[in-house]
């Protein structure tokens, strides 16, 4: 069975004390459990607090960017020697906002992916359609485009270590969810693309998660769907309760298969 990853994506939300109780509550809530794996992803400046908060748990450590060069005049940017050394396991790439608001591109994921993957850490890469690209039928180029240029000359074994989050960016933030179906037929479809570069194999092994007004009350429903494999998570994750009761409606299906 694949792995389900719940992730929580802080954003720019929680100062590095706030960060701090978040992450110490959520680790004294999520226990160890086979095929579930609990995430989060503070700002930069609390991750080596969290860290240390996260210690002995159950719960893995994630920033929400990396600079692909290794170092050097590159004002503002962190690279991956620097969040690898907190114990940093996945790194957020290509999210919508860093694409919307940042200049992310493909071609900058894969630059990304490629440095994660060779610093032994794992991406997840995030991909997603704007509302007028899914009613303009462009909805399957833009995908398989996305997923496409992220993994450009990336191996089938270093693409078995990623993660792939669909977050369609109308449904990010704001309120509206994809429903169960529409959410289920686009991320077979992308499986379906990752199957045509890498073999049945990685497709299949690939966590893919959905990302995008995801709450408590329709968590079950996704999950339980064949190709979604977890979730990334903003607002009902910067609070202790939804985001464990999220991470305990995966849990419960993960122990009913
Ligand atoms: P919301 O859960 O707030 O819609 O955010 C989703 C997201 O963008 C996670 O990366």
């Amino acid at each position: 069975m694949r792995k389900i990853i719940i992730a929580g994506n802080w954003k720019m939300n929680k100062g590095v004390a706030d960060s701090v109780k978040l992450a110490s509550e959520i680790a004294a809530a999520a226990k160890p459990v086979e095929g579930v794996e609990v995430v989060v992803a503070p700002t930069y400046l609390a991750t080596a607090k969290v860290a240390d908060v996260l210690k002995g748990s159950a719960v893995k450590l994630a920033v929400q960017d990396v600079h692909w060069e290794d170092q050097g005049a590159y004002t503002g940017k962190v690279s991956v020697d620097m969040v690898k050394e907190l114990g940093v396991e996945y790194v957020i790439i290509g999210h919508s906002e860093q694409r919307q608001y940042f200049g992310e591109t493909d071609e900058k994921v894969n630059k990304k992916a490629a440095k994660i993957l060779a610093a032994g850490m794992k991406p997840i890469i995030c991909i997603g359609e704007t509302l007028d690209q899914r009613n303009g039928g462009q909805l399957e180029a833009v995908l398989s485009a996305q997923v496409k240029g992220a993994f450009a000359g990336i191996s089938a074994e270093d693409a078995s270590k990623c993660v792939i989050a669909y977050e369609p960016v109308w449904a990010i933030g704001t309120g509206v969810v994809a429903t169960d179906e529409q959410a289920e037929e686009t991320q077979a479809f992308v499986r379906g693309v990752v199957r045509g570069l890498y073999g049945d194999a990685v497709a299949e092994g690939m966590t893919i998660q959905y990302g995008g007004s995801m709450k408590p009350g329709n968590a079950a429903g996704l999950l339980a769907q064949k190709d979604i494999d977890g979730g990334l998570i903003g607002g009902a994750a910067l609070k202790t309760d939804s985001f464990i009761a999220i991470v305990d409606a995966a849990v419960k299906m993960v122990q009913k298969a």
